[in-house]
């Protein structure tokens, strides 16, 4: 038996006019990928040669198929959008297959087997053309399939009549014609008296006609939806996105409050995982087993290995982590992270392009950018590498073991030595030595009684009055305490200010 041979023509040159963005439909993002992609990866399955049919922002368009591998496509431009019939019109010197596949490039839910089951009905039927129905509650803008005898019309939304727009077996938009028939037809094509446009469907009803053979294939709705608007992209995405969470569930990941959960296509989760209320998987990331990720976390291209707790509210992008691992709450880690195992990075802390070694503490507001925390480091809350001079970044290193004080201020290009020490409140900008203790900060001083004189010379004069006035009442000349307390302004003629 000679099997025949297939080319799939997909339609993706529309202004996408009713989605009103700037950008094409066909690359709006649906659970990480680009619509348009879709339809071109279930083709890919049954390995078809492809026409990509490009016309509004046909760069851009074929950038994306281009970036996402797709191979064997070939690219015609339908330079004016004068209807789906025209654009297949366009593909006219691809044809080089016994049968064409023509379907729209907004149909993003698509699979392959639906696209199979297409062309072994195509086959058996022996028909020129093979098209796909589906039955909706609200058929609004789609064109509707009349079906009287066998013989098939199908009218578009806008020149439906009133007892026409409430027909409910819509055209889902995939067709399969014989090379032949399409050749022989496709100039037959009228314009529109509406809006001038070359339908592409009334193909099938001059196939009728000429009683070339027609089968109308009956599919699900959910699987042929057309994305025309942002309602439309929303209803889809849902879809997709709850279709990926049953996946994930099947497998053992636990969901609190599932649907609000958003998982991105190339996401991967091991098995007993949980993933918290609103959190968000985007991109390439890969979470492993016996993980939690806590409510509202967003984690992007990231790699998080087994048993780690990302706490809530906390933002992950590009980093790799270890097991046994706490974030968050409130963390934020970006532009390539290693955390090794056993990491712990509290509340409030930054870390961003950086490396903390095994078994290392951050647990409490710190900033650590541009750095190599070494294994066992403990670094005290509120600490900051100062990585920046308004022109260069610089590197901070902190060897293992080494335990820096809170509120420590790192000036980056820095290193602290193995196993040193920095006093809380230190200014570090020396490299600290190994095993050597860094102190710097300024040396406290205790006048003894001065609250009491600072608190009377205030009640004195509640509004404020001039420094020489409070000399008296301090009364040793040493107006550098309270300049030191912030409590007054050392210009003479400006008012005393309480601040
Ligand atoms: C189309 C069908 C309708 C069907 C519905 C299914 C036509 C005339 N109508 O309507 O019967 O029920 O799909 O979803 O075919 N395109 C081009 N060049 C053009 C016009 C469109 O490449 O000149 C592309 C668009 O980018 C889009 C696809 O063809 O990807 C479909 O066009 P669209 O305008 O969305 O058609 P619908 O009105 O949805
Ligand atoms: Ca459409």
């Amino acid at each position: 038996m000679v099997t025949s041979t297939t080319r799939a023509v997909v339609l993706a040159a529309g202004k996408s006019s009713r989605f009103k963005t700037k950008k094409s439909k066909l690359l709006s993002s649906i659970c990480g990928q680009e619509m348009l992609l879709y339809p071109l990866h279930a083709l890919e399955a049954h390995q078809v040669p492809m026409t990509l049919i490009l016309g509004h922002q046909a760069e851009e368009v074929q950038a994306a198929v281009a970036t996402a591998g797709i191979k064997d496509v070939s690219v015609v431009l339908q330079t004016e959008q004068l209807g789906t019939g025209h654009a297949v019109l366009c593909s006219k010197d691809t044809w080089d297959a016994d049968n064409i596949l023509i379907l729209y490039g907004d149909m993003p839910l698509i699979n392959k087997e639906l696209i199979g089951q297409l062309l072994e009905e195509h086959a058996k039927a022996h028909a020129a053309v093979t098209f796909c129905t589906a039955y909706v509650l609200d058929p609004h803008g789609y064109g509707r399939v009349l079906e009287h005898d066998g013989v098939f019309e199908i009218v578009e939304e806008k020149d439906c009549t009133d007892e026409q727009r409430v027909i409910n077996r819509i055209n889902a938009g995939v067709y399969v014609m014989r090379r032949d028939f399409l050749e022989a037809h496709i100039t037959q094509l009228g314009k529109s008296s509406v809006t001038g446009e070359m339908y592409l469907p009334e193909l099938v009803a001059i196939a009728c006609k000429e009683k070339l053979g027609v089968k109308a294939v009956s599919v699900p709705y959910d699987l042929v939806r057309g994305v025309n608007t942002l309602q439309d992209l929303w209803g889809v995405e849902q879809i997709k996105r709850s279709e990926f969470i049953k996946y994930w569930m099947a497998r053992g990941i636990r969901f609190e409050l599932a649907q609000s959960i958003h998982i991105d296509i190339n996401v991967t989760i091991g098995a007993g995982s949980f993933i918290g209320t609103g959190v968000h998987l985007l991109g390439n990331t890969s979470i492993g087993e016996e993980c939690f990720v806590g409510a509202f976390t967003i984690i992007e291209d990231t790699t998080i290995a087994d048993n780690t707790t990302i706490h809530s509210h906390s933002v992950v992008q590009h980093s790799t982590i270890g097991s046994n691992v706490h974030v968050g709450p409130f963390a934020r880690l970006r532009q390539n992270v290693t955390v090794a195992n056993d990491v712990q990075i509290g509340n409030f802390v930054e870390v961003k392009t950086a490396t903390v070694g095994e078994a290392s503490k951050i647990k409490h507001l710190s900033y650590i950018g541009d750095a190599t925390i070494g294994s066992k480091v403990n670094i005290g809350a509120g600490t900051v590498t100062c990585n920046y001079d308004g022109v260069k970044k610089s590197e901070t290193v902190v060897e293992d073991g080494a335990f820096v004080g809170s509120n420590n201020t790192l000036i980056a290009p820095i290193t602290v030595g193995k196993d040193a020490y920095t006093a809380a409140g230190s200014v570090v900008n020396n490299d600290v030595p190994a095993d050597a203790l860094a102190i710097g900060r300024t040396r406290q001083e205790n006048k003894l009684g001065y609250a009491k004189k600072l608190r009377e010379a205030m009640e004195k004069s509640p509004t404020g009055s001039h420094i020489e006035k409070m000399r008296p009442i301090i009364n040793d000349g040493d107006d550098e305490v309270l300049q030191f307390r912030g409590a007054v302004k050392t210009d003479p003629d400006q008012k005393i200010g309480f601040e």
